[in-house]
């Protein structure tokens, strides 16, 4: 009963705002605010390689969740004056992403330009969509925001998902889960002139492909 509770928080935090202040980055990742005796807040800092130096996002966590410095997450299995509880383990069901705390990939996003924070807050998992920096991918190795890492899809979540990398909309990913716990991935052409829409998940003469978006 209490791992089946989800919470989706669909809070799309479309750019988290740029900052010197918080943490001077020194490094790709993320760390706490050494001035926020509270320990909700932290920055994300994100290597620039045009000019090698790093940029800093701040980011809060979400309702009484904390950040623990040392798992470079926010928890709330955290206690502020810097010892760590160990709290139960979490039992999760598979309609969610989430599966402990921290960051995983989002599955809706086929170009890697977003990513959800998983917080277990009273046995259920809080979902909060966070959107990497403009110019950065999600890179579920490291689970930081990186210029460099190359998106490449990877199935997530059962489904049809758009091809992002095909500029005609024209091929789509199909997500299969097995009784293992595993995807297959397939990729299909849709019918001549129709496209795929992401919208609908369909194949359709009624969409319009953004080619050359800006
Ligand atoms: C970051 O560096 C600047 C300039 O050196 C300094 O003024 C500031 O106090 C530093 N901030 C932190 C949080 O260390
Ligand atoms: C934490 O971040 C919030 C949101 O920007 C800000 O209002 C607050 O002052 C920060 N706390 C500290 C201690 O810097
Ligand atoms: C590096 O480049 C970024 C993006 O162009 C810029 O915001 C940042 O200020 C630059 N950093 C340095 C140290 O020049
Ligand atoms: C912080 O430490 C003090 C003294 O050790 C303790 O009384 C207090 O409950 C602690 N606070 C938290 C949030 O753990
Ligand atoms: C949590 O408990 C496990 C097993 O009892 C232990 O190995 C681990 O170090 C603990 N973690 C923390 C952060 O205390
Ligand atoms: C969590 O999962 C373990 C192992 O699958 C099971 O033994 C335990 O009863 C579960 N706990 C809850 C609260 O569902
Ligand atoms: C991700 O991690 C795996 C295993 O550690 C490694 O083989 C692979 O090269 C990594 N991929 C990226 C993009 O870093």
């Amino acid at each position: 009963m209490y791992g089946k509770l989800i919470i989706k928080a669909f809070i799309i935090l479309s750019a988290a705002w740029l900052a010197y202040g918080a943490v001077n980055c020194t490094a790709a990742g993320r760390f706490a605010d050494p001035a926020d005796s509270t320990c909700k807040n932290y920055t994300l800092c994100v290597l620039v390689t045009s000019n090698n130096s790093y940029i800093g996002y701040n980011y809060v966590c979400p309702t009484t969740s904390l950040f623990n410095p040392i798992t470079a997450q926010c928890t709330t299995a955290y206690s502020c004056n810097g010892t760590s509880t160990n709290t139960t383990s979490t039992n999760t069901t598979s309609s969610s992403v989430c599966t402990t705390d921290g960051f995983v990939a989002d599955p809706t996003s086929t170009d890697c330009s977003s990513y959800i924070q998983c917080v277990l807050i009273n046995g259920a998992f809080l979902e909060t969509t966070l959107t990497c920096p403009t110019g950065t991918f999600y890179n579920p190795n490291t689970t930081l925001c990186e210029v460099n890492y190359v998106c490449a899809f990877t199935c997530t979540a059962a489904g049809r998902f758009a091809n992002s990398a095909d500029t005609t909309c024209q091929t789509y990913y199909l997500c299969v889960l097995t009784t293992t716990g595993t995807y297959i991935q397939y990729q299909y052409n849709c019918p001549t002139i129709s496209v795929f829409s992401p919208v609908t998940r369909m194949c359709t003469t009624s969409y319009t492909c953004p080619t050359a978006s800006g």
